[in-house]
């Protein structure tokens, strides 16, 4: 059995909430105030006979024993486990021997402390006169771990050896490297050493400036089994609360960038480190909130390279669906892009360190960024002759028609003809003919119709979960033509932990290095469920049917769970009332989706 299994067998959840919060009956359900939002009449349920949890105000998020405790303890998967396989008597030593990449973030850590310490001692003076001449505080360069890397060739590595760690095993986290063939040196010396931390907080990776102006400026840790550049946001897990709150992630460049943001109180600012933010990194973070501003310098911000990376790693954002938002007054919202082009000269650690109220000001006037592409393609060429125009309005169209709602379309269209003098006929017109070939894949889609056979299923209780796994995994491509679904939906905290790390990952192999050892069982019975063979087309049209059943009853077990709590009068019953009509709203929604998906 897999260790979550048995640990849901184990531990039932009406205990383990009832040692956080007081829970009192109601109906078949209990009932109690909601621990992680203020509120005085009582929305959060618990359902013995499904084993779950849910808030129906308003944080609206719901799930089962593991997703409580990493609730409320604010914990990683791994973490919610050890804890309560604690409390279950169950020996996890038995499954984490495995554990493949346990000893990397372990490494990295100790290494923290080691340049913590370093940059404490005698040795680390002038380290620590250049990092007050930044004039970053006692507070700042303790949360932020900042460090130091002491000019000399090994005593890191010697550091990890004596805390009994192998040479094989420290040269895995990229923090030493073999100089000449048989000989092992520390990678980073005599430098200002910024941790970089997962979104969960664990150290991966090291960026290390130097004190002068020598090059290169910045090294960074290379690319090793649990740090990707390319893949991850330096700040993101102590910014993801505000950004959240705020609904809003402000993208900067740089790591000073970052820490001089966050000393100033403006914590939902993160840095893509150097190069233009990655798809991978969109996709980190499209959840998190509905607008993003990126701050850039202003040479940069008029680079079409730029501009072109800016359309693709955005794009994703474009196919993130937006029909199953927890928050109904929000519903629909679409997410946004925006640039905050800096003043010549400064970045951002300048600007907020000398004018906080200029940069608060270029954030909140931030242009949407398809504005900003039309303007700087308009300001960069020729718009005075009708060559020039054309030009401009071709170059413009894939940016108009990536926009799937005409209206915004339109919108674009008015901005393009009032600065180019053009008429927006002529715009429209010039977009239908360089669109036209669209039509033939809509044909192609429509001939592959053939459905996925659920028969290898039939008893499994979380069967439509498993099955939209099922698919997702063997077509791991589809995962950008579908219609996203919430995590929420799946009722496995496994399903959810796998969903979004298969998100965060390229192939199959990959996902199966990112995860952890505990959720391969799990990984491995969907990958083993024999799916009809399929047409990639096929597939993500059954996906999405399915995504929207899953929905479906989703919110139909939330209304059942529901109605079966109401029972004493305490709870005023309007609330009820509306709860269940926001409900039948969002399931209206779901069954329009599943039916322009079928029609
Ligand atoms: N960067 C990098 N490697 C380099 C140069 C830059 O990884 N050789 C990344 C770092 O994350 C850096 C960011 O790019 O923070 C922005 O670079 P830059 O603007 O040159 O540096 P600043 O962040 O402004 O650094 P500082 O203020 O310390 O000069
Ligand atoms: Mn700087």
């Amino acid at each position: 059995m897999a260790i979550t299994d048995d640990i849901k067998d184990r531990i039932d959840i009406v205990d383990l909430i009832s040692s956080y919060i007081t829970l009192n009956k109601a109906g078949s359900n209990y009932k109690a105030v909601c621990p992680f939002h203020s509120e005085k009449t009582p929305s959060f349920i618990v359902s013995p006979q499904r084993q779950s949890w849910r808030c129906f105000g308003a944080c609206s998020t719901g799930g089962d024993v593991l997703s409580f405790v990493m609730k409320i303890e604010n914990v990683d998967f791994y973490t919610s486990i050890k804890q309560l396989s604690q409390q279950a008597g169950i020996n996890l030593n038995d499954s984490v021997k495995h554990q493949k990449t346990d000893f990397l973030y372990e490494i990295n850590e100790q290494a923290a402390l080691f340049f913590q310490e370093s940059l404490n001692s005698s040795s680390g003076s002038l380290a620590k006169n250049y990092i007050d001449k930044r004039d970053l505080t006692e507070k700042t360069i303790s949360d932020f771990r900042i460090g130091f890397s002491l000019p000399s060739n090994n005593t890191l590595l010697n550091k990890l050896l004596s805390s009994g760690f192998d040479e094989k095993q420290i040269e895995q986290t990229g923090l030493c490297k073999i100089a000449r063939p048989g000989q092992v040196t520390d990678f980073f010396w005599n430098r200002i050493m910024f941790p970089i931390e997962n979104k969960q907080g664990k150290i991966v990776g090291f960026g290390g400036r130097c004190l002068d102006d020598s090059n290169p400026k910045y090294l960074n840790t290379p690319k090793t089994e649990i740090f990707d550049k390319q893949s991850i946001l330096f700040g993101l897990n102590k910014a993801s609360n505000s950004i959240k709150d705020l609904n809003c992630a402000v993208i900067v460049e740089g790591y000073m960038d970052v820490i001089t943001a966050h000393q100033n109180k403006e914590k939902n600012v993160i840095a893509s480190m150097g190069t233009a933010i990655t798809e991978q990194q969109v996709n980190s973070i499209k959840r998190l909130a509905k607008d993003y501003i990126l701050a850039m310098d202003s040479d940069t911000a008029g680079q079409s390279a730029t501009l072109r990376s800016l359309e693709s790693a955005w794009h994703v954002l474009d196919t993130q669906n937006n029909l199953f938002q927890n928050n109904l007054l929000n519903l629909g919202k679409p997410p946004k892009i925006k640039i905050a082009a800096l003043p010549k000269g400064e970045d951002p650690d300048s600007l907020i360190k000398n004018n906080l109220s200029g940069w608060k000001t270029l954030i909140e006037n931030a242009m949407p960024y398809k504005e900003f592409i039309i303007e700087i393609v308009s300001e960069k060429n020729d718009k005075t002759t009708p060559e020039g125009k054309g030009q401009i309005i071709n170059a413009l169209i894939p940016t108009i028609t990536s926009s799937k709602s005409s209206i915004e379309q339109e919108h674009y269209i008015e901005i393009l003809s009032k600065k180019l003098q053009v008429s927006s006929d002529a715009i429209r017109s010039n977009i239908g003919r360089a669109s036209k070939p669209f039509s033939k894949n809509l044909k192609r889609q429509k001939k592959h119709n053939n459905s996925i056979s659920l028969s290898a299923l039939k008893s499994d209780p979380y069967k439509t979960e498993n099955f939209i796994m099922a698919i997702l995994l063997q077509f791991p491509q589809s995962k950008d033509q579908i219609n996203a679904p919430e995590t929420e939906i799946f009722q496995k905290t496994e399903n959810r932990e796998i969903f979004t790390s298969f998100l965060n990952s390229n192939t199959i192999e990959e996902l199966e290095i990112i995860l952890s050892p505990i959720l391969k069982e799990q990984l491995n019975y969907l990958l083993s469920l024999k799916i009809e063979p399929v047409s990639e087309f096929s597939a993500v049209n059954t996906l999405n049917q399915s995504i929207a059943k899953l929905e479906q009853v989703h919110i139909k077990n939330m209304q059942r769970e529901l109605l079966s709590s109401i029972e004493d009068s305490s709870q005023n019953p309007k609330e009820i009332e509306k709860v269940i009509v926001d409900l039948n709203q969002k399931l209206k929604i779901s069954l329009n989706k599943y039916n322009q998906k079928t029609s």
